[in-house]
């Protein structure tokens, strides 16, 4: 045996063995703990996907004339904790303003929130609940419309020369400001 090696002391290797085997099985029960943890916290930091851009419909859709089309937004949606397959979170009418370019409003009358109608005779949007109307372009028409404010336009964005993505999003109703509804 060589000069500085230290001879074994079998109580001191007993005790080793045993705290590498105590840390190994605390080890051991805590990883899946932390695994699971994780599992339960990740939902937190998905985002709703509601709130992004949504294909809703493609130009040819629309007449040229800037006469507005109604269409239903249809869009996944994720929660904290659950992702819902698609489904209807609203619709908007669609008009040509242009070649390439479109206007887009949300159907929620912005007085109280019922749905307004499109009324091609009188080339305006007419709302059945109040009687607010508003013009092609969304400002109110008619001075005596109880709603506080025009249609609430939204984001629009041609992609690939051809498909129309909205922005979609609620406002508050009764306020003459236009704020999001989160
Ligand atoms: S809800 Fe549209 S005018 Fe009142």
């Amino acid at each position: 045996m060589h000069e500085n090696t230290l001879p074994e002391n079998p109580v001191r290797r007993g005790f080793l063995k045993k705290a590498s085997a105590v840390m190994i099985g605390a080890l051991a029960g805590l990883i899946p703990g932390l695994a699971g943890l994780f599992v339960f916290l990740d939902p937190l930091r998905r985002k709703s996907h509601a709130s992004g851009s949504v294909l809703v419909a493609s130009l040819n859709a629309l007449p040229e004339d800037g006469m507005p089309r109604k269409f239903s937004v249809i869009a996944s949606h994720t929660d904290a904790w659950t992702r819902m397959p698609e489904v209807p979170i609203g619709a908007v009418y669609l008009r040509r303003t242009g070649e390439k370019t479109v206007q887009a409003f949300n159907v929620v009358c912005p007085h109280a929130g019922c749905f307004v109608d499109f009324k091609p005779d009188q080339k305006s949007y007419h709302c059945p609940c109040h009687h607010s109307a508003f013009a092609l372009d969304g400002l109110i028409k008619d001075s005596k419309s109880p709603s506080p404010r025009g249609l609430d336009e939204l984001k629009v964005e041609i992609r690939n020369n051809s498909e129309i993505w909205v922005e979609f999003q609620n406002f508050q109703a009764g306020n003459a400001a236009k704020i999001p509804i989160s």
